[in-house]
């Protein structure tokens, strides 16, 4: 059965997109929420709304992640599951990509899901453990040129992800450590480079589900879906695996 009743979850980037979806979904079946976001206005409505905890966080900051945990700990006792969500799409490529966009890129991206999963696992061990999603993309798989840095974290996010399974496995921690892989889905990250590339104004179309079929863009639940189950106990044989969800539209 898939269950994540009184599991305690933290969702990085959760003020908007993915997260919030997931943030919400989590609520929704009654697991024990904590959001966090750099984005302390939106993040903190959304909780308050969905009856989940805020803590403002820059995942890319060391420090940031150990308050994060000793609050968890004080807390909640316990983590279950680390959904390390946060991100940024800067649309640059190899000839035009700036040394702060590749920089501020890698330190969102790679230092915030190692800080994550690093900073997790001792209270994951303390819990009997665990299972970690890294937000990883189909770029990591294809490499999109508009997406220099991008795909670069990404793909890094995608073998970080099975060097963890496998250690974890190894020394028998009770932890998972599966990666995402979403195609286009309306968010507004993906608004914002849509409008950008292509000239189309996504809110402006109200219809999501024909923006799927018209664009091949999917909705932030079809990703809080595989969250959720990934972080019940229903998957407890997935592990080190990389799970792409953008309806055939990257097959390699
Ligand atoms: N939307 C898509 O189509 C898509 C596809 C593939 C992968 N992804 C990935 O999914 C994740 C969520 O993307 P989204 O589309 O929901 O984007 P979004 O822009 O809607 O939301 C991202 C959230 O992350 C937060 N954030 C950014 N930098 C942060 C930092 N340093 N510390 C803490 N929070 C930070 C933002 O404030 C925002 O709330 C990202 O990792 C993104 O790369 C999205």
């Amino acid at each position: 059965m898939i269950s994540v009743k009184d599991k305690v979850v933290i969702v990085t980037g959760a003020a908007s997109g993915l997260g919030e979806a997931d943030a919400r979904m989590l609520a929704a079946e009654s697991a024990i929420v904590i959001m966090t976001d750099i984005n302390a206005d939106t993040g903190q409505r959304i909780a308050e709304e969905i009856g989940a905890t805020f803590f403002q966080q820059d995942v890319s900051s060391e420090s940031g992640w150990s308050d994060l945990i000793n609050l968890v700990r004080s807390q909640f006792g316990r983590l279950d599951a680390l959904v390390n969500n946060a991100g940024i799409a800067v649309i640059a490529n190899i000839e035009t990509t700036t040394a702060d966009q590749w920089r501020r890129t890698m330190a969102t991206h790679l230092d915030g899901t190692f800080w994550g999963c690093q900073s997790a696992i001792p209270l994951m061990k303390e819990s009997g453990g665990g299972s970690i999603i890294n937000m990883s993309s189909t770029a990591a798989l294809v490499g999109i040129p508009a997406y220099l840095a991008y795909s670069a974290a990404k793909g890094g996010i995608l073998s970080m992800t099975k060097s963890i399974a496998v250690h974890c496995k190894q020394q028998k921690l009770g932890i998972r450590c599966n990666s995402i892989h979403p195609g286009s889905i309306s968010t507004p990250m993906v608004h914002e480079a849509v409008k950008t590339l292509a000239g189309i104004d996504m809110t402006a179309m109200p219809d999501v589900e024909q923006g799927r079929k018209d664009m091949g863009i999917g909705e932030p639940d079809d990703i809080a879906h595989m969250v959720t189950y990934l972080i019940s106990d229903a998957s407890k044989h997935i592990n080190g695996a990389q799970i792409v969800i953008d309806n055939a539209d990257t097959v390699v």
